[in-house]
């Protein structure tokens, strides 16, 4: 609802004008897709296990409401096979089977950009730093990029072995949860934030001992890059994602106003299998999704990108029938006021009661006696000041006057 309704159509119009400078172009998923385009994303991932919305529709497909919106790009990649690179940019809700909180919620909104078609390291920092400066244009500053790389697919799953071989040695010390997170994917007890779980994660092997040359010298180039356009970052070897499909590059958004758990306030990486596992041609890709309704929070909670005045400029206030207000509401809408009026012939005191509590600056106020000599009467209905009695035909340029030499002195 307004004022917040605004302000999600400005964070997103906001993200349009950063990926639009860098020739992003906007795709919009569908909400609903087969089932099978998401499960593609990982048996051990529990937004696919735990949390989806799925049904069987009355053509007994097996369908699931989005809970993200990367599988659904590569999906239509797929079928549609767009030239490459293919720079695509989206927003929307998505669905999780969560247990709401502060900052985690069943629905909730993303925007994201996804490239496909390109190994280049030089996409992955172009990626990073359009997040980065997303939200450095909403005007956070406690924000937090960690980066790490997962390596490639051959070094993630001898590094996957060790984390394994080495939590089992010590699974009497795990919290029961991550003995059963173990079971499903070792790599997600890395991510785990209960405390009796820190001391044996503390000591757990890293990936970078793992990575292969290739690897280390992609990762390098990214964090030189990164370096080079003031992008400030710390590397986090021990960064998981919650999605499966990760390969090389991950990170991490981190608001630094929020709780731990929900703190993540976007986040992204490489997921170069993904497109062939969707029945595609081998195809590389990388991209982000920042969340809305957590990335407003930690601007709430910073004091920046506040809900705007969405006010009138102008309430008419007509006692003659209502045909003044159409037509004075006709005009100064044209010529771009913002208008409101009131209906069902209600009296004058009703009338200028809904005047100021619309909010607007002015009243233009048409009574029996300007009804008769074409006049009007305006009214500043934030100060004492006298009011004017102006002709119908002057209305328009004297209240853009007004309206213009106040915006002057703001
Ligand atoms: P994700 O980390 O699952 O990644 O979600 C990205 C962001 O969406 C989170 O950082 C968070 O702000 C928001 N989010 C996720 N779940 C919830 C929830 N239940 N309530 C509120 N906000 C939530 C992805 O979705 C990947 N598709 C990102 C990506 C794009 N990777 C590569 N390309």
């Amino acid at each position: 609802m307004a004022p917040e309704s605004a302000r999600w159509r400005r964070f997103v119009d906001a993200f349009e004008a950063v990926v639009g400078m860098a020739g992003y172009e906007l795709v919009i998923p569908p909400l609903l897709e087969d089932i099978g385009v998401f499960t593609r994303l990982g048996e051990a991932t529990d937004v696919v296990t735990k949390e989806m919305y799925d049904f069987v529709d009355k053509g007994e497909r097996h369908i699931a409401l989005r809970p993200e919106q990367t599988a659904s790009i590569c999906r239509s990649f797929v079928q549609h096979r767009p030239i490459t690179p293919f720079k695509a940019w989206y927003s929307g809700p998505n669905f999780r089977y969560e247990k709401p909180q502060r900052g985690r919620y069943r629905q909730f909104d993303q925007v994201g950009v996804e490239v496909l078609g390109s190994l280049d390291p030089y996409v992955d920092i172009e990626v990073v730093q359009l997040g980065w400066s997303f939200l450095a244009s909403l005007g956070l500053t406690k924000v937090e990029l960690a980066i790490n790389s997962l390596g490639e697919p051959d070094d993630r799953a001898r590094y996957v072995d060790a984390l394994n071989a080495y939590f089992l040695q010590r699974i009497n010390e795990l919290s029961v949860e991550s003995q059963q997170t173990l079971a499903r994917n070792p790599l997600r007890v890395l991510d785990s934030k209960r405390g009796e779980d820190a001391a044996v994660i503390a000591d757990a092997p890293l990936i970078n001992s793992f990575w292969s040359e290739a690897a280390a010298i992609h990762f390098e180039t990214v964090c030189e890059g990164l370096t080079a356009v003031g992008v400030p970052y710390t590397v986090d070897l021990k960064l998981v994602r919650g999605l499966d499909y990760y390969r090389g590059t991950t990170f991490e958004f981190r608001g630094g106003t929020l709780d731990s758990a929900q703190n993540a306030l976007g986040g992204g990486g490489r997921y170069d299998g993904l497109v062939a596992d969707l029945g595609g041609p081998e195809t590389p890709g990388v991209g982000f999704a920042i969340g809305l309704d957590r990335t407003l929070l930690a601007c709430d909670d910073e004091g920046v990108f506040s809900a705007s005045d969405q006010s009138a400029d102008v309430f008419v206030v007509d006692v003659c029938g209502g045909r003044a207000a159409l037509e004075i509401c006709t005009q100064l809408r044209a010529s771009g006021i913002r208008t409101e009026r009131s209906w069902d012939g209600r009296s004058m005191k009703a009338q200028m009661k809904a005047a100021n509590r619309s909010g607007a600056r002015f009243a233009v106020i048409v009574g029996e006696d300007e009804h008769r000599t074409e006049t009007a009467v305006i009214r500043d209905l934030r100060s004492d000041a006298d009011q004017v009695s102006v002709s119908r035909s002057e209305l328009m340029s004297s209240l853009n006057s007004r309206l213009s030499s106040l915006q002057g002195a703001e």
